[in-house]
């Protein structure tokens, strides 16, 4: 009997534990003010109208929407941002043929060597390569660049807080600082090449805006808002850091039914093997 008291207060002791240990660090958090004072200017971010398709338990990929976001990138994006862990042949992923996936490539220049003298050249892509980076070296970039580097875009929506709605805000950002905003900081000015954008963590940020009105055309004759190219962007880029996501969260549905219909497993298990112990006890 003690045994099993003993048994019951350990296994209580341990759920309080897990639970303060998972409990107290998100209410330190809660309790922590919201954003430090050099953000005086920076806005929460906004998601766009109905979120994005991806989220949630259930979310999956909008085929279509990926491939506008992949236009945007390619257009825009690509002069000036790198997407170095990504192969042209990832682009399967959104329901290209391994035929298209390839005349796609091949409308990348990417860096290779001519094979009679060993110098550098370059060539068309191929679906096994890489997404090229615009610049040659960081030198390069930040000469183009107003001293700053465009960093590579892989992984942008993981190394963000709030990565995909911080992105979508981003591009939408850019405005003229109000009077309200100058009476926070009286000092503040935009230093010349710098662009105002009450998204980024410290407001100047040196990529001009880049989203205006019909940037793209696109090609399932989409309207092309700023709006709607920053969600595709967005997506695309969500994508690109995580094209596993989705399938991912299938894996988990279907690892939560597995436990369920073991756990009813081993219950009835545990009953047949008890069955008969018990009708010799009565
Ligand atoms: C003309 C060059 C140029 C183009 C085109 C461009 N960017 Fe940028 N981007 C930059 C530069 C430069 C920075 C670095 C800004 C800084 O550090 O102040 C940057 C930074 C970023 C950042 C990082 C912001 C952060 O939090 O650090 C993201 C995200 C981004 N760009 C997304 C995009 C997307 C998406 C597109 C295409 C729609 C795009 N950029 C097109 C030059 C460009």
């Amino acid at each position: 009997m003690t045994i099993r008291l003993l048994g019951i207060f350990a296994g209580l002791g341990l759920t309080a534990v897990l639970v303060l240990w998972s409990l107290v660090p998100g209410l330190v958090n809660f309790a922590m003010p919201e954003k430090p004072e050099y953000y005086a200017f920076q806005e929460a971010n906004i998601a766009p109208e109905g979120g994005f398709s991806f989220e949630g338990p259930l979310g999956t990929w909008d085929t279509q929407q990926l491939q506008r976001g992949y236009q945007v990138y390619k257009e825009v994006c690509s002069a000036c941002h790198s997407l170095k862990y990504v192969a042209f042949r990832n682009l399967e992923d959104f329901g290209y043929t391994e035929e298209e996936v390839r005349a796609e490539a091949a409308s990348w220049t990417v860096p290779g060597i001519n094979q009679e003298t060993g110098e550098a050249a370059s060539r068309p892509g191929l679906p096994t390569d890489q997404f090229p980076s615009p610049y040659p070296n960081e030198i390069a970039a930040r000469a183009a660049n107003n001293n700053a580097v465009p960093p590579d875009l892989s992984l942008i929506t993981k190394a963000r807080k709030d990565g995909v709605n911080y992105i979508y805000s981003l591009m939408l950002g850019y405005t003229e600082p109000t009077a309200e905003d100058l009476a926070k900081s009286p000092d503040f000015e935009t230093p010349d090449g710098l662009y105002f954008n009450e998204h980024f963590y410290n407001i100047n940020i040196a990529m001009a805006p880049q989203l205006t009105p019909d940037r793209v055309t696109y090609a399932d004759g989409t309207a092309a808002t700023p709006e709607q190219m920053a969600a595709d962007v967005t997506a695309f880029l969500a994508w690109a850091g995580e094209p596993s996501l989705i399938h991912r969260k299938q894996m988990g549905w279907f690892v939560i039914l597995f436990l369920l219909f073991a756990t009813g497993l081993a219950y009835l298990s545990k009953k047949q093997i008890w069955a008969e112990l018990k009708s010799k006890k009565d």
